[in-house]
């Protein structure tokens, strides 16, 4: 499974990308405007920014909901570096949009998706990835990670290439049940996946190495 993280604050991106571990990036409306960038200039070098410091799939959502405006807006930003993916969200001129970009050698991620039936949309029309929200559906007293193992089933029986991105990821647990579940990809914050490091028997096991190396 690869690692995404969602954010658009540099900081945590380096952080992440120092780990080691780290294939890309997902950034929306709320997280760039969390990290108070504004306007198409300020757009655009941030998202350049992001490219040069993680060499992998860079998501990049367009703000437009009518398909001439998704198309104009998508051609943008993927003209700002070959890794950026057009995120395009999950509503009627979102597939025919999709399945422009497919057809027109640009990838696609398709967001805010809730459903089954919208992951099977998304990738009849050529989306690179497919992003179910499972953190929302826990949200809404739903199983989130039910959803990602009902499209991993259905995407294997079906064959469609599409890469499924589990996204709204709360909890270290979460990025385990979603590689479980069949995930090829997860995005979160950087807290989530430096969660995974902890164990508190690996902090005593340390603590006691390290006590009997003195001996040594
Ligand atoms: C996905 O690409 C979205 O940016 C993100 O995962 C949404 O997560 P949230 O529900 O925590 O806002």
């Amino acid at each position: 499974m690869k690692f995404f993280i969602d954010t658009a604050n540099l900081a945590q991106i380096k952080e992440a990308h120092d780990l080691g571990i780290l294939d890309g990036v997902t950034t929306n409306p709320s997280l760039m405007a969390k990290e108070g960038i504004k306007g198409e200039e300020a757009i655009i070098n941030h998202y350049k920014t992001i490219c040069e410091i993680v060499d992998g799939d860079i998501s990049a959502e367009v703000l437009s909901t009518e398909f001439n405006a998704i198309i104009a807006e998508g051609q943008k930003l993927a003209a700002i570096h070959p890794n950026i993916v057009v995120k395009v969200p999950m509503i009627k001129d979102g597939v025919k949009a999709i399945k422009w970009f497919t057809d027109n050698g640009i990838r696609t991620n398709c967001t805010l998706v809730f459903s089954a039936g919208q992951a099977i949309l998304a990738a009849k029309a050529g989306a690179a990835m497919v992003s179910p929200f499972i953190g929302r559906i826990d949200d809404s007293n739903w199983d989130g990670v039910e959803l990602i193992a009902q499209i991993a089933n259905i995407f294997s029986i079906q064959g469609y290439k599409t890469e499924i991105l589990a996204a709204s990821i709360r909890s270290s647990l979460h990025i385990v049940k979603c590689a479980e579940a069949g995930a090829d990809i997860c995005t979160c914050p950087l807290d989530p996946i430096l969660g995974m490091l902890k164990h508190p028997l690996t902090d005593i096991g340390l603590a006691k190495f390290l006590e009997d190396a003195k001996k040594m």
